[in-house]
């Protein structure tokens, strides 16, 4: 497959600013490719950065008929461009349109897609301290059809832009509110699928929590309201005795995040002990409260490593380690990024160089 390619003359290019926030500014060009049903996929182009127009009767309007993902490219100190696992997240791209009942991609022409944008866009991956370029590949449903049913047409598209911290606490303690009432996703359901009607199902919440003080809302399991399952952005981990790190296992409604893999393969060769286990909020509140849990944080592309200070279950706060950063999330953030922007030996092979 060729991608066509059509690219701004350099004066009519974007600059990246200095000040980063998070998916606000998004660079020059954008990759996409159409596919029909009996056709394939077609027209793979990379152009400057354009709208889209849709049917208004497209199914994705409609029924939510969606995928997407987030990956990131990291300025390397020797001026290069890193990828973080995007055979990853490509793998999980194509396990979500397949759980939507979307066509798959080429992985490694998709990898390839992200690889000629970045290049291209090349002068928006930034040099500062924790920035990157967040890279967000989605497919959408085409089709006009408002009977129920799996579209017959789709398009996919790849958008970059320069981001910088996720939370505006940076890396300092997010406040988490654990939803005892609603629910994120159900076993059976589609909380493994990367699908924008998840997020759209955790809005209510989050937004109710981001009034009382919250940054997240704790996801507990939605047959029984007893199991940690995940935060809105991020999975979650907790620090037993300042070395064993455990974090939810994957229970058919958690989504199996790149960096909580990449935290359970680095964290055994930093001396840390992990397991992933079924874990009942009532006796994680209770290990916060005797002090048996030391340290509690997210992990995700788009916050890396991130302390949680509070967590507010049932009206009762628990503050931990201080409402400070712990030394286990601090390790890992720095080995993680260090491997993430080339300051150190990659030995897992997760690097891709642009
Ligand atoms: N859980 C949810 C709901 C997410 O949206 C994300 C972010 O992608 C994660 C977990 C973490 O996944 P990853 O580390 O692959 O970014
Ligand atoms: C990511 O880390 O890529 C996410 O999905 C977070 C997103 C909801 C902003």
């Amino acid at each position: 497959m060729k991608i066509s390619i059509e690219t701004l003359d350099a004066d009519k290019r974007g600059e990246c600013p200095a000040e980063l926030g998070f998916g606000n500014i998004f660079t020059d060009h954008l990759f996409t490719q159409c596919y029909d049903q009996g056709k394939g996929w077609h027209s793979q182009a990379i152009k400057p950065f354009h709208d889209f127009t849709l049917h208004p009767a497209a199914s994705v309007l409609h029924y939510g008929q969606e995928i997407f993902e987030g990956l990131k490219a990291y300025r390397r100190p020797d001026g290069g461009i890193n990828l973080f696992r995007p055979d990853q997240n490509v793998r999980r791209f194509n396990r979500s349109a397949e759980r939507l009942v979307m066509p798959t991609v080429d992985e490694a022409f998709h990898i390839e897609a992200i690889r000629q944008l970045v290049e291209i866009d090349q002068s928006w991956v930034p040099d500062q301290a924790s920035s990157s370029l967040y890279i967000r590949p989605a497919m959408i449903a085409t089709t006009p059809k408002l009977g129920l049913g799996a579209a017959t047409s789709y398009l996919h598209f790849i958008m970059a832009g320069p981001v910088g911290p996720y939370f505006k606490e940076g890396f300092n303690p997010v406040s988490v509110y654990v939803s005892d009432s609603f629910r994120r996703a159900v076993k059976g359901g589609v909380g493994e699928a990367k699908t924008g009607g998840n997020y759209a199902a955790s809005l209510f919440m989050s937004e109710q929590a981001a009034k009382e003080g919250f940054t997240q809302v704790l996801w507990l399991d939605a047959l029984e309201g007893r199991y940690v399952e995940e935060v809105g952005a991020m999975n979650i981990c907790f620090v037993h005795g300042g070395r064993r790190i455990v974090t939810p296992e994957l229970s058919g409604s958690i989504l199996a995040g790149v960096t909580r893999d990449s935290v359970l393969q680095l964290a055994p060769t930093l001396g840390f002990e992990v397991a992933e286990e079924r874990l009942a909020i009532d006796d994680i509140m209770a290990k916060i409260e005797s002090g048996e849990i030391t340290e509690v944080f997210g992990c995700g592309t788009a916050a890396v490593i991130s302390p949680v200070g509070r967590l507010r279950y049932r009206g009762a706060d628990k503050t931990i380690n201080g409402m400070e950063a712990g030394p286990v999330a601090r390790r890992l953030y720095e080995e993680l990024t260090a491997i993430q922007y080339g300051r150190r030996d990659d030995p897992f092979g997760w690097i891709v160089r642009v």
